[in-house]
């Protein structure tokens, strides 16, 4: 097979996987490298929810190389990638030193770019030796990564931990055609401005041949930023020049391997988890949420909204149970502890306000899940609840429509502030900023009739069967491949 994927730690599981398809049928075979921050254990592929790591695993097929952290932190970052072959996939990883990782993966990209990113400009703490550890793993990931290269090879880099790697590949003399695609949301000037080098990030994007979002407005933030900052002139075809390069934005979300998912759910309804599911459901409705323990998330916005169902719809009584999984995720950082003392209390207010004797009507977990198990709750779940503050795309919305029963499919509630919404539009589309509207909408879901229910759910599973992973690949690779026109 000819090629290489390098991946480490972006947002969709589904993407890489299909490459190999993608470059075997292009007439002239060029390798595409796959390059991200994180990059799933083969042994903990199983044990996420949502998001980036549930696409990567997806895309771990014969034959492909991935780059990446290896996950563990060093004494010294490792100048050469450690390259290991697991069921005939070659991960080539790279160890970060322990003084650089604080400031890399907890300072400058979860404690500055991602609050950022999702509109908590609050939340967003900024300081110089943080941004210097960036831009020095970025070069680190560029330099360990250039051993691998030859001429033609495409290659791709994956969110918001990397921005600046381009422009250090371009730095040390690397001409091949490199595309990055943002896997979270990209912010407007006045936003983005907040950031002191954004200027420095904008340009170093800038290096690439191709940028890639989620959605319009993305892009169209994007093209904003590059005109305020780095003054040029996009044309209509989203492209611009600079620094003696053709710079093409391109819009191309991400997806999942709907007809695999599917199958996972159907089988997933026999297992013993799904049957001590059904058993300790009852008779009772059921309403799930699936995120990683972020604030962007809105968990504390949608255990409200919960409470408010049942405060303004008290028929739900002792007939509902909601279960939130909310996965921890960088508990070194403050601002993630908080949101979880935050959740503790709300779990407790709400279950000690309403619950009775033999109903406890909210469950929360924060350990990981099985794939396949959640893959069986979706089935179960009358609604999947998917009320982010702010999301890139929100691959649980899709997965939740890809594992229902169609005969009698659940009804999804997804915010308007995921990047999903732009196109499921048949989901019931809330404002999760406003519990009333989130409790009248579960309440919606809760008594809505059969037919509406079918109608709905065969539009939403049309389109997550048309936009998947594959769909993704095949379409930025092209944008890849395909020099700009202007
Ligand atoms: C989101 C990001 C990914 C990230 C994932 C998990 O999906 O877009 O880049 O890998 O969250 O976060 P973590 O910090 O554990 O890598």
């Amino acid at each position: 097979m000819n090629q290489i994927m390098i991946d480490g730690s972006v947002n969709p599981g589904v993407l890489v996987k299909h490459l190999s398809k993608v470059t075997a049928n292009a007439e002239t075979v060029a390798r595409t490298i796959i390059v991200s921050n994180r990059i799933p254990s083969p042994t903990e592929a199983g044990a996420t929810a949502g998001g980036l790591a549930v696409a990567l695993a997806d895309v771990a097929v014969p034959g492909s190389i991935w780059f990446g952290w290896s996950g563990q932190r060093a004494e010294e970052t490792s100048t050469q990638a450690n390259v290991s072959s697991i069921g005939g996939v070659t991960y080539a990883t790279l160890n970060i030193a322990e003084r650089d990782y604080q400031k890399f993966y907890n300072g400058f990209s979860n404690g500055a770019l991602w609050p950022l990113l999702h509109f908590r400009t609050g939340l967003l703490r900024f300081n110089q030796p943080d941004y210097d550890a960036y831009r020095r793993v970025n070069r680190d990931f560029a330099r360990a990564l250039v051993p691998f290269l030859k001429p033609g090879d495409l290659i791709w880099i994956h969110d918001y931990q990397l921005l600046t790697m381009a422009a250090e590949l371009r730095e040390l003399g690397i001409t091949n055609r490199i595309g990055f695609f943002l896997h979270v949301p990209f912010v407007p000037p006045a936003l983005l401005n907040v950031l002191p080098p954004a200027a420095e990030i904008m340009a170093a994007m800038s290096a690439c041949d191709v940028v890639g979002f989620q959605t319009v407005a993305d892009r169209r933030a994007f093209l904003d930023n590059a005109i305020a900052l780095l003054h040029v002139r996009p044309d209509h075809y989203n492209c611009f020049q600079f620094l003696n390069r053709t710079v093409s934005a391109v819009v191309t979300p991400v997806g999942i391997n709907a007809a695999k998912f599917s199958q996972l759910a159907e089988r997933a309804e026999h297992t013993v988890d799904a049957r001590r599911m059904h058993e300790s459901l009852g008779d009772r409705k059921f309403v799930l949420g699936v995120d990683r323990l972020d604030y962007s998330k809105g968990l504390p916005q949608r255990f409200e909204a919960f409470g408010r169902l049942l405060s303004s719809f008290p028929e739900h009584r002792r007939h509902v149970n909601f279960l939130q999984i909310a996965a921890r995720s960088r508990q070194e950082i403050g601002s993630y502890q908080t949101l979880r003392r935050e959740l503790d209390r709300r779990a407790g207010d709400i279950n000690g306000e309403f619950s009775d004797f033999d109903w406890v009507p909210l469950r929360y977990m924060t350990h990981p899940v099985k794939r396949n198990a959640i893959a069986g709750f979706y089935r179960r779940a009358n609604i999947g609840l998917v009320t982010p503050l702010r999301d890139g795309m929100n691959l649980v919305a899709k997965e939740y429509v890809a594992a229902q029963n169609e005969a009698d499919p659940g009804v999804l509630i997804l915010s308007r502030f995921a990047g999903a919404a732009d196109e499921l539009t048949e989901a019931l589309i809330v404002n999760p900023f406003n519990a009333d509207e989130v409790a009248g909408a579960l309440h919606r879901g809760l008594v809505m009739p059969l037919p509406e229910r079918r109608e709905r759910h065969r539009a939403l599973l049309a389109k997550v069967r048309t936009t998947t992973a594959q769909h993704f690949c095949e379409q930025f690779v092209s944008h890849l491949r395909a020099p700009a026109s202007i």
